[in-house]
């Protein structure tokens, strides 16, 4: 039954991203999975009606395909969408664009994911820099996980009034865990073939105030991905002012490799013995320890958790676009409480 008080949000696409964003959205009070579409009908498909959510093919060709594999069936995304104030788009890269016109039809709000171009929304949202500015939009992009700890790192420090400019090496996982028997790299690191990486370019598509310059290289892991970040301050600062600026955002948590949290691995294993769904990372994990200050320089290492990273983002990209919490920290505060994010992972 339908509660008016709620949002009511469609997830399209419950691969890696969809999938959790969809379990996050029934988490919150204020939220209601309107429901889900895909175009598969394997055991991806049977986990939707599992997880107790109702499923949708993308069109009627997936609808029959799900119905005859003996799947439980609600209709198609048109269907769907009839049923939703916002719909997030988490199909693989470039299929989300062509859906825009879809959505636009039926003058829904709509949020796509890193894959896209920010010229399909003309906005990129990161909660903690420019949430309001995504108030009553009909759309926005939530940006892709390195972005995402970009921005949310390098807006701490600015809030400080810390940050000059940034300079970042990035290396990126190869591919997700559960894609691993299709492709990923053994044995190399490959070097993106250009300077500066698209993240670099991608952290301004949210702030363009940023002056941040990025390399990266595909590692042989699927883990994580591991950032180490040079800064230039506006000023010298000491170590505990940096690590205060950074403790102003609820979405960096600080850890310690004296504790024991000395890889991606050691910190994926925190995250499942928290009982985190996935073993969800929603926080940029920031080495405290290791965090050097030189005069006006600053170096610093952290952990991006690329599957969990941008789904407290998303949840709070459609209480913007809804315009139903016009504040971000009212907003933030709630998303963090329902998925148990922490600025102190232990
Ligand atoms: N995987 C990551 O680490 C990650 C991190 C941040 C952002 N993103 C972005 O999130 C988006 C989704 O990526 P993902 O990794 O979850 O992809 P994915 O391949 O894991 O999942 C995509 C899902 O969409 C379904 N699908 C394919 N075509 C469809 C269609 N026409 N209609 C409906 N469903 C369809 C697939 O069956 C699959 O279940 C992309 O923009 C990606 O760049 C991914």
């Amino acid at each position: 039954m339908r509660d008016t008080q709620k949002i009511r949000v469609a997830v399209n696409g419950y691969g890696v991203i969809g999938k959790r964003v969809a379990a996050a959205v029934a988490l919150q009070a204020d939220m209601q999975l309107a429901g889900v579409s895909d175009v598969v009908t394997d055991w991806r498909a049977h986990m939707v009606i599992r997880n107790g959510f109702s499923l949708f093919g993308a069109a009627t060709e997936h609808a029959d395909a799900m119905r005859a594999a003996g799947l439980d069936v609600k209709g198609t995304l048109d269907e769907l969408l009839g049923q939703a104030d916002v719909v997030v788009d988490c199909t693989p890269k470039r299929i989300a664009a062509q859906n825009v016109e879809v959505y636009r039809r039926r003058s829904l709000k709509f949020i796509l994911q890193g894959g896209e171009k920010h010229s399909a929304t003309g906005h990129s949202f990161v909660a903690e820099s420019n949430y309001s500015s995504a108030l009553d939009r009909e759309a926005t992009r939530v940006v892709s996980c390195n972005t995402t700890s970009i921005v949310r790192t390098l807006t701490a420090l600015k809030r400080a009034g810390l940050l000059l400019r940034a300079r970042g090496t990035l290396l990126r996982r190869a591919t997700d865990p559960w894609e691993s028997h299709e492709s990923g790299i053994m044995n190399t690191l490959v070097p993106e073939p250009e300077i500066p990486s698209h993240q670099g370019p991608d952290a301004q598509s949210v702030d363009p105030e940023l002056d941040v310059v990025t390399m990266a290289v595909k590692v042989p892991e699927t883990l994580a991905h591991l950032h180490y970040w040079s800064v230039q301050m506006t000023r010298q600062a000491r170590k505990d002012e940096v690590l205060d600026a950074f403790r102003t955002s609820s979405r960096i948590a600080l850890i310690d490799i004296g504790d024991g949290l000395v890889a991606l691995n050691t910190v994926k294993e925190l995250m499942a013995d928290r009982g985190r769904p996935h073993d969800n990372l929603y926080e940029v994990a920031l080495w405290g320890d290791m965090l050097r200050v030189q005069g006006d320089e600053l170096f610093y290492a952290y952990m991006v958790d690329n599957q969990a990273i941008v789904i407290p983002e998303t949840i709070d990209a459609v209480r913007a676009l809804s315009g139903a919490v016009k504040d971000a920290s009212e907003s933030i505060t709630r998303t963090n409480a329902a998925l148990g994010i922490e600025t102190s992972l232990m």
